[in-house]
């Protein structure tokens, strides 16, 4: 069944992901004011380079907890393999680990995916400590890979792709490609912020085309098809904490569709 319910009000126990750092956007990422070559060309740096400065300029952007509709919209589900698109500093991909899927996590930055495979290592250091049969191994492969031309291999019995806003990417092609990528009764969930609901602080308002509606990825990703079933199209509400210690409510879009067997 299809959840339908636009901007339903909801508040989770989690602090937001993106409150750790400089919000929720200023997730226009890098490239706002068209950054100029670092050799002194006039053209636009790549997405690798952009991005790495962006995570350097601080310790930690993401606040290092799962994303809260990922942990609502995956948790009931079988583990398998998971494919996570964008996962940044880890958080999302360490959490599915945890939970029995094994891994492959993909960002076009270096800097971001260092940091995500160290929280790893310390996340299954703490685990091992309590196992029983010792040293628990590793169940993600961290690869770094530019989603404008890297297209998945196999196929997935889920594929979560979080916040992939980028003003250098366009959404449509890595998340038709996420949704390719889907295999027969796996599950395809894709969670963005609503494009009238991002917070106040930020440079990403005038990048709308960055977001997306539940409707634009539906339509996009022809999840209404006879090939999938259409669960959660839904966006919503939750508090988040700017930079400054600033309140507001902002919107995640939800999208959840499984691929008919
Ligand atoms: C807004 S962050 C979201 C990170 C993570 N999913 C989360 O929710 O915390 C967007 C992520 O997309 C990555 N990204 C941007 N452009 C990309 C591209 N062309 N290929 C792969 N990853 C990209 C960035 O490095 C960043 O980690």
């Amino acid at each position: 069944m299809t959840e339908h319910a636009a901007h339903q009000h909801e508040h989770h126990e989690h602090q937001p992901t993106n409150d750790a750092g400089a919000g929720p956007l200023d997730d226009a990422g890098p490239g706002l004011s068209g950054h100029a070559d670092p050799e002194g060309g006039q053209g636009i740096r790549d997405a690798a380079a952009l991005w790495d400065e962006r995570y350097r300029s601080k310790a930690q952007i993401w606040s290092g907890k799962p994303n809260p509709q990922l942990v609502r919209e995956a948790g009931g589900l079988r583990p398998g393999h998971a494919l996570d698109l964008g996962c940044g500093e880890g958080a999302d991909a360490i959490w599915l680990a945890q939970h029995g899927w094994t891994v492959t996590a993909v960002d076009v930055s270096a800097v971001a995916l260092e940091r995500a495979h160290g929280h790893e290592k310390a996340a299954l250091a703490r685990e091992s400590v309590h196992a029983a049969e010792g040293a628990i191994a590793s169940r993600i492969q961290w690869q770094q890979a530019d989603l404008e031309e890297w297209h998945p291999e196999g196929s997935y019995d889920l594929v979560t792709s979080q916040f992939l806003h980028s003003q250098e990417l366009a959404w449509q092609g890595p998340l038709r490609a996420a949704a390719a990528a889907v295999k027969p009764g796996g599950t395809l969930l894709v969670v963005g912020h609503h494009p009238d609901r991002l917070p106040p602080w930020g440079g990403a308002h005038t990048h709308h085309n960055m977001f997306y509606t539940a409707d634009d990825l539906v339509r996009e990703l022809e999840l209404d098809s006879p090939g999938w079933q259409l669960e959660v199209q839904t966006s919503r509400e939750r508090p988040v904490t700017g930079p400054e210690g600033q309140q507001a409510t902002i919107a995640d879009v939800v999208v959840r569709a499984s691929r008919l067997p």
